[in-house]
């Protein structure tokens, strides 16, 4: 059984679906947030599953943040820390410490649109398709070795929040999948790339709206 520790500040959206995935070898062993009011905290406990906050306004550094926040997360002695919407910025010992076994989920096209504001971005820039990535976490904000993309097509007449639905959508399917690989043994890390089989192209690309 491999233990998943999730980490959230909002609605939880994508913790819901990985927690419904029912994956097979895995326990959602806590869901932790650095917001108190995090929406998805109550979902969590609700179902059974341990939570715990670290709210980092109580932390006068980032380090002393993160500091703490691993040993919280290490007391559920995780195989894999899952980021759901956690919104903030790590510093480069806390992603050492999990390198290899903390992904995160943007809604980007990694390596376009790290970040905020991803879609306003994609639709200024006129791109034709948007999307998602689930990678491994490295010290650098929104980068490290791709897991998994989803692609959606974009319209004349979409708006960021028209984009934001549609790829928030796909996440909920690609995330737990990403996630159910991991656990699998199916993701090695080669020369800093996910080595694994191809997803089939259907896979990748949402229906149009
Ligand atoms: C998602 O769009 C995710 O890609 C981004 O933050 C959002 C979190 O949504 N990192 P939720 O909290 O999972 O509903």
């Amino acid at each position: 059984m491999k233990n998943i520790v999730i980490l959230i500040s909002g609605r939880g959206s994508n913790m819901q679906a990985i927690v419904e995935a029912n994956i097979p070898a895995a326990r959602i062993a806590a869901v932790l947030s650095n917001r108190p009011d995090a929406a998805g905290l109550a979902w969590a406990a609700e179902r059974g599953i341990a939570t715990a906050v670290v709210d980092h306004k109580q932390f006068a550094s980032r380090e002393a943040f993160d500091a703490q926040l691993a040993q919280v997360i290490d007391g559920y002695q995780p195989d894999l820390v899952v980021l759901a919407g956690f919104m903030r910025i790590l510093t480069a010992d806390f992603t050492r410490r999990y390198e290899g076994r903390m992904l995160n989920i943007h809604p980007s096209l990694l390596p376009a649109f790290p970040g905020l504001h991803t879609h306003a971005r994609a639709l200024e820039m006129g791109c034709k398709v948007a999307g998602c990535t689930v990678h491994f976490v490295t010290a650098e904000l929104d980068h490290g070795p791709i897991v998994a993309q989803g692609v959606v097509t974009l319209q004349d007449d979409d708006t960021p929040d028209s984009v934001a639905a549609r790829v928030l959508q796909l996440e909920h399917q690609l995330y737990p999948a990403a996630v159910r690989r991991f656990v699998a043994g199916e993701l090695q890390i080669v020369d800093g790339k996910v080595a694994s089989p191809a997803q089939p192209a259907a896979s990748l690309l949402a229906p149009a709206p």
